[in-house]
């Protein structure tokens, strides 16, 4: 089945870029400093970076020390974006589905993905691929959006709660109904695929896979005292991270 390439959308995208600029947003306070506290020391790593984006993160890996990054996107927006600001000869960038990786020559030390995985239908299938790119004893680490956040069916997700005497109660349900979410962000009839938290577990655990850890994410009290909504994070994660090694 095609997949929706929102990100290609141009109304999506420059909103998309406008929330990235923000110092304040869920990526720059929670997101991108969990996921690279599992990533840790990259020195001489090949890194190949599934759903790259504008590249930020690939940037910052090699000024980490890794040897050469491969990113790779669906989005010509992304890609372009990511050159015109790169200056690296050590990062190449490529516009392609992260289901054709069983097309890539080489194989490498890590794979990485921030926020890109749950656009993708055949999530078991994914987690092969990534088996089969990496290398004896490589990592896959990356970020999801977390099944507690993505499970309720609704049109807009900023309603996914109910107040009781002025406290917030998010909603779950259709936990264990898996599948395809259309929901609103920026602009309607935008396509994600929830699924629960034992796949996404069983899924990498069974082409192979040990779970070295996992985490989900949180708001320190720092986070909290810049954006006091982040505070909500006690009440649901936004996130899950997964590190596990060949
Ligand atoms: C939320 S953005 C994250 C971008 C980047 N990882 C970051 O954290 O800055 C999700 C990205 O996944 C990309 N993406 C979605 N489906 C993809 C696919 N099948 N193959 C490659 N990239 C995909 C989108 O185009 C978008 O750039």
């Amino acid at each position: 089945m095609k997949q929706q390439n929102i990100y290609d959308n141009k109304e999506f995208f420059e909103e998309y870029q406008s929330l990235r600029k923000n110092a304040f947003s869920a990526n720059e306070l929670i997101e991108i400093p969990q996921l690279f506290e599992l990533i840790g020391d990259v020195t001489n790593l090949s890194i190949l970076d599934l759903g790259c984006g504008t590249g930020k993160h690939d940037k910052k890996l090699i000024e980490m020390g890794a040897k050469k990054v491969v990113g790779i996107d669906l989005s010509n927006n992304m890609i372009n974006e990511a050159i015109k600001s790169t200056n690296s000869d050590k990062i190449e960038y490529k516009v392609m589905p992260m289901q054709n990786i069983d097309e890539l020559d080489e194989k490498f030390d890590l794979v990485v993905s921030s926020l890109a995985i749950h656009y993708i239908e055949d999530y078991d299938s994914l987690c092969k691929k990534v088996y089969n790119v990496l290398l004896d004893g490589g990592r896959f680490i990356f970020s999801y959006g977390h099944p507690m956040d993505s499970c309720t069916i609704l049109d807009n997700y900023s309603n996914n709660y109910v107040l009781i005497n002025n406290k917030k109660y998010f909603l779950i349900s259709d936990y264990n109904n898996e599948g395809k979410r259309v929901s609103r962000w920026f602009v309607d009839g935008v396509e994600t695929y929830h699924r629960n938290m034992s796949h996404l577990v069983n899924g990498l655990i069974d082409v192979g896979f040990k779970l070295e850890h996992m985490k989900e994410s949180y708001a320190t009290d720092e986070i909290i005292k810049l954006k006091p909504k982040y505070a909500e994070q006690q009440d649901h994660s936004y996130y899950v991270y997964f590190k596990c090694k060949k």
